[in-house]
């Protein structure tokens, strides 16, 4: 398998320039291999997250928009302005289901089961419109202080572990956007493994392993939450959700269970991945970590370079109605994917576009999407990323991967590494 461990820049472009074929790669899953990633890729692949990037740059050269009969059928342009015409485009492309499967939804337009990222127009601006006031930027300052308690615990718990190797991924990482969230919407932090099997199952494995015991899946845990809200009201995300209205009337359990399930999922791996990723790119690179030792007020500009070039998430349409993309038609009923990430790093729309350069001065990523689906929570999303990376630089200057170790990255449409050993050089 080619090891993601250690390709950055320069390495990666060349590889990029390697056709790819499953011949070269190493399975490690029970997915049928991939016979080419033009015709047949499979995004849900463990071959898939180990070598994404270079996998992207073949395509770029060879398509740009590649397809599958896996899922039912499903493309996959890697370039900017194709990725753009489709997330803007909310005609040709639903967004009933933003999750490629094997099973296709059907019937639950305009609403959706994850208001409102499931949601089209009109329905989608009022259901927007609700959390809006959750994640403005002063909202989400409130939870400034508590994050960065957080990040220290989570350090003075490494430091005292002792361990070496320590994993980032594991103590650190992970935990962060959990806790965060968990805070916010009023549920107990306690519970971020099972915040974190909820995710992998529906992020990582979807549709592929079904969960026999109804008490164990995300539903049931939603609705056992809002119920115990409504009986007992509480000041947090829940009990402020189970206040609003939508056309004149209080909304559903499931409206606000399905919003619930988004917030959870949509704010926790994504985060987890980017601060992840970034943490994985300075362990490998002395000279960007010494870069934010003597500039730290670069953060919140090196934040957006990490969130450009290492951005976690890729989202998915259904199309609508038949519609031209590139040089490919699209057919009713297809699902389409919108990989942010491949947009992020096309040279037709960024200069140097595989170089990490944290000063990068003109940086219009598409890491938090675009469109009426833009990420609402992404004033959320950089505070934790920014308080994340500035206390590790504070506490552990100087780190290093641990390379006798393979980095697992996730699969599926959230992207980021699983494990992250790393030697901590210097710590306080
Ligand atoms: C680095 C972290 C994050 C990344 C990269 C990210 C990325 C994205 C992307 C690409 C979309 C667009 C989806 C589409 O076009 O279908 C999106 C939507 C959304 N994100 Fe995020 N996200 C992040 C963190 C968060 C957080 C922390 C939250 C909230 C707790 C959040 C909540 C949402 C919601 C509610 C939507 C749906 C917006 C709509 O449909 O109008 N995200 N996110």
């Amino acid at each position: 398998m080619w090891a993601m461990g250690r390709m950055v820049g320069a390495d990666s472009r060349r590889a990029g320039q390697r056709r790819i074929t499953s011949v070269i790669l190493l399975a490690m899953t029970d997915r049928p291999p991939v016979a080419d990633w033009a015709t047949d890729f499979d995004h849900t692949h463990a071959d898939y997250a180990a070598s994404a990037p270079e996998i992207w740059e073949d395509l770029r050269e060879r398509c740009p928009v590649a397809h599958t009969d896996r899922f039912g059928g499903c493309w996959f342009p890697v370039d900017h302005d194709d990725v753009s015409q489709i997330a803007k485009d909310t005609q040709h492309f639903t967004s009933e289901s933003i999750i490629v499967s094997d099973h296709k939804p059907q019937g639950l337009r305009p609403k959706g089961f994850a208001p409102p990222i499931t949601s089209d127009p009109p329905f989608h601006a009022d259901a927007r419109r609700i959390l809006l006031p959750a994640f403005a930027p002063k909202a989400v300052d409130r939870w400034r202080d508590d994050t960065r308690s957080i990040c220290h615990e989570l350090i003075d718990d490494l430091l005292a572990s002792g361990d070496d190797p320590v994993d980032a991924a594991i103590g650190y990482t992970r935990h962060i956007p959990v806790r965060v969230i968990a805070k916010m919407l009023g549920l107990p932090e306690s519970d971020g493994d099972k915040f974190r099997e909820f995710i992998r199952r529906i992020l990582e494995e979807p549709g592929q392993n079904p969960v026999t015991d109804p008490e164990e899946t995300l539903f049931f845990y939603l609705s056992q939450a809002v119920a115990s809200h409504r009986a007992e009201p509480k000041d947090d995300l829940i009990g402020f959700l189970l206040e609003q209205e939508l056309g004149g009337a209080p909304l559903t359990d499931d409206h606000i269970g399905g919003t619930i399930g988004l917030i959870l999922i949509a704010g926790i791996d994504t985060t987890w991945s980017a601060l992840g990723a970034s943490l994985w790119h300075l362990a490998q690179t002395p000279e960007h970590r010494q870069q934010l030792v003597d500039e730290p007020d670069l953060m919140p500009v090196a934040v957006e370079e990490f969130l450009r070039y290492y951005a976690p998430v890729s989202m998915a349409r259904i199309v609508a109605e038949d519609v031209e993309v590139g040089d490919v038609l699209m057919k009713a009923g297809d699902w389409t994917l919108l990989p942010f990430p491949a947009a992020n790093r096309d040279p037709k729309a960024f200069e140097n576009p595989h170089d990490v350069i944290l000063d990068r001065e003109h940086n219009r990523h598409l890491a938090f999407g675009l469109g009426i689906h833009r990420c609402v929570g992404s004033n959320l999303a950089r505070m934790e990323m920014n308080v994340a990376l500035e206390v590790w630089m504070e506490r552990i200057p100087d780190f290093e991967l641990d390379t006798s170790q393979t980095v697992r990255w996730s699969t599926g449409q959230v992207r980021g590494p699983r494990e992250l050993p790393l030697h901590l050089l210097r710590s306080s």
